[in-house]
């Protein structure tokens, strides 16, 4: 059974659920574990003062206020997501800071993207394409409205990469590979960015691996591996007293401070060149 994936068809979503993946999104972009991992993105980014940057599918905009500190006070950002909902709720998050005059937000498809051949200096999509069905199309819609020279950045995890320290392997196993077949996306988008980035024509390619590590309840890998042994519960990859039997492991792992997880990330990044394809 695969489950509905309300990231890849938030129209789907009642508005209750809407404004609980906003405050997810709010709140993993607060865990430890994602500030290492959104740091690392940004110095990959490496935005400068009067930068022009588009974000795809920017969610509650947690990385576009954090990009335009970077960019001001004469560069902008846009944010753009296929939710008019979460615009509206981003739009809202933003308007108490500082530099929200930055951010212009904007609600479309990454698949047809409502701005002019090279209207931007660089572009990312982070999270993004493990919930679409044509990361090569949104690729080459990039390349269009990035100029010449200009950084496009994507950024997805590989949850085949997690690595949890539990003593039981053969049920540990098959509730993260339950979760990684069955539920919120294609979760070995991580490992296919670079073909995709090479496919679109794009130079200069480079990866930047990062491993996350979760050691706390507060990191958001901690929270994600309670709700892959929920999933898989529930959608009968494992039995219920595997999953209590499973997840009892880690909480005690949690209160004597000895839980260990961890996920790769990959940030892949490349140059829109003349060649790119359009
Ligand atoms: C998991 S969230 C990532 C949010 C943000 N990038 C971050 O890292 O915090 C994925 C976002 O992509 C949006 N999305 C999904 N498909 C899209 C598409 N085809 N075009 C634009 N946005 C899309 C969803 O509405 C959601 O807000």
């Amino acid at each position: 059974m695969s489950h509905a994936n309300n990231w890849a068809n938030p129209s789907n979503a009642s508005d209750q659920e809407i404004a609980e993946m906003a405050s997810g999104l709010e709140e993993r972009g607060r865990a430890p574990d994602q500030l290492q991992v959104n740091s690392a993105l940004m110095n990959v980014l490496a935005p400068a003062p009067g930068d022009r940057l588009l974000e795809i599918g920017c969610g509650s905009g947690v990385l576009c206020r954090w990009m335009a500190s970077a960019v001001a006070p004469n560069g902008r950002i846009t944010g753009l997501d296929i939710s008019p909902q979460l615009i509206g709720i981003a739009r809202d998050y933003a308007s108490g800071a500082v530099l929200a005059d930055i951010i212009q937000w904007c609600t479309g498809r990454a698949e047809a993207l409502p701005f002019p051949l090279a209207s931007f200096d660089g572009a990312l999509a982070a999270r993004l394409f493990l919930h679409v069905s044509n990361p090569n199309t949104i690729l080459r819609e990039l390349a269009r409205v990035v100029r010449p020279g200009g950084k496009l950045v994507v950024m997805d995890w590989d949850f085949d990469t997690v690595a949890v320290d539990h003593s039981n392997r053969e049920l540990t196993r098959r509730v993260l590979h339950w979760r990684c077949d069955h539920y919120g996306g294609n979760n070995w988008s991580g490992r296919q960015l670079w073909r995709q980035m090479a496919s679109a024509g794009l130079s200069s390619l480079k990866v930047v691996p990062i491993v996350s590590v979760a050691s706390r309840e507060q990191d958001s890998l901690t929270l994600s591996l309670f709700r892959a042994a929920q999933v898989a519960r529930d959608g009968g990859g494992i039995t219920s007293s595997e999953h209590d039997a499973w997840v009892e492991e880690l909480k005690s792992a949690l209160t004597a401070r000895s839980f260990f997880a961890s996920i790769v990330y990959f940030i892949v990044v490349g140059e829109r060149s003349s060649s790119a394809l359009l």
